[in-house]
């Protein structure tokens, strides 16, 4: 089994599983053979270029959030030369960034009609086939597993209202820009795109582009993909112009690990164990979300029953009281030196990490199809030391 490699590595480690990322990939081939829409990968997700050969052979480019993703996007998975869109949303835009983004991004999206009508004839100029598009709020809440992932929350600063798009303004753009989920089944994906082929009806004969945006969990095990392509297909009978989706998670979903040591057990009546991996430096969402990862052989269960044999709470290496993963139950008690591997570490993971407390990044590393472990990249004290300016 590849994943006993994994018990051999130094820790902590995020390890990316080529062949689950494949597997996620063969997915995404479906969708774009059976519909002819594009598929981005939105690097704010996940951006490991160790990977991207395996995304490039049926990605059609990125979508970045302002320039380093769009130099990171357009250098190491492909650029417009190289037959690959790189797409840039910023929520705003200064002149000097936006000049350095046009160098990069085949395609640039504005978030309200003041920067368009400041910056799209400066984009027209700079690069004559940019595509230019606009994100429009679909005030359509439909994101269930936190208010802090929903564009349609009330108050959002995301996107015009849809009473904006004037024919003055559908005039200055190609594209039109509907980024509303994020880890939603097909069911919302439908109730999206049915949302934007019956309320945009008026503006979709005016632009050439439509980009429903990330969020399609498309490689989950309950999503239903002939749904979703199902939808695709009837949008695709009223607007003739391109379509396009930008997951991020979805691709990587289940497609790698973080690798963590125990180094200590504390025996408190509810049993601690601290980990070389931490919840607040390495899993952030497990305290934004919140929500309690999986350990393979281990169950997750109550906090109370951390008195219970084989059972521990588990906590990073930090001084941050609310630095918990969770509790968990393991078939046998835990010993100091013991490997945990955690699943599903790929989306929004080593992209958000932190050095608090000066704790060391996790490694970067792949496993490959034959069982083989590469470390891409190790981090050391200077990449510590190197961002507080020493
Ligand atoms: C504009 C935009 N596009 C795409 C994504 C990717 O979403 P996800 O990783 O949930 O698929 C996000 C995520 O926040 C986003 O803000």
């Amino acid at each position: 089994m590849p994943l006993a490699s994994l018990k051999n590595i130094q820790t902590p480690a995020y390890v990316a599983d080529i062949a689950a990322i494949r597997a996620n990939m063969e997915k995404a081939k479906r969708i774009k053979k059976e519909t002819g829409i594009k598929l981005l990968l939105a690097t704010k997700g996940f951006a490991m270029p160790a990977v991207f050969p395996v995304m490039r052979e049926i990605l059609d480019g990125t979508t970045a959030s302002g320039l380093y993703e769009a130099r990171l996007g357009a250098t190491h998975f492909g650029s417009e030369e190289q037959g690959k869109e790189v797409h840039t949303y910023s929520p705003a835009y200064t002149e000097e960034n936006l000049k350095e983004i046009l160098k990069y991004s085949s395609h640039i999206y504005f978030n309200s009609v003041h920067q368009l009508q400041k910056f799209a004839p400066r984009v027209r100029a700079a690069r004559k086939n940019a595509v230019i598009g606009l994100r429009v709020n679909p005030r359509l809440p439909l994101v269930k597993n936190s208010a802090l992932y929903d564009p349609s929350a009330p108050c959002s600063r995301f996107g015009v209202q849809k009473e904006e798009l004037t024919d003055e303004v559908l005039a200055q753009i190609d594209l039109l820009h509907v980024h509303n989920l994020c880890e939603n089944l097909a069911e919302d994906s439908e109730k999206l795109i049915e949302h934007v082929r019956v309320q945009f009806a008026f503006a979709l004969p005016k632009i050439k582009h439509l980009n429903l945006g990330g969020g399609h969990f498309y490689t989950h095990k309950d999503y239903d993909i002939p749904r979703l392509i199902a939808a695709l297909k009837k949008l695709k009978q009223d607007f003739a112009g391109t379509i396009t989706l930008e997951p991020g998670a979805a691709h990587v979903l289940n497609g790698g690990y973080l690798v963590a040591t125990v180094l200590d057990i504390i025996p408190h009546a509810q049993k601690i164990a601290i980990l070389d991996a931490s919840a607040s430096t390495h899993m952030p969402d497990v305290l934004e979300v919140p929500y309690t990862p999986e350990i393979i052989g281990a169950q997750i269960v109550e906090q109370e029953k951390a008195s219970e044999p084989n059972t521990y709470i588990l906590g990073g290496n930090t001084c941050m009281t609310g630095d918990v993963i969770g509790t968990y139950k393991f078939e046998k008690p835990l010993e100091v030196g013991q490997k945990l591997i955690f699943t599903d570490m790929m989306q929004y993971s080593f992209v958000k990490n932190t050095t608090f407390n000066g704790i060391p990044l996790p490694d970067l590393a792949l496993l490959h199809e034959d069982g083989r472990v590469e470390i891409v990249k190790h981090f050391g004290y200077e990449d510590f030391a190197g961002r507080l300016g020493a």
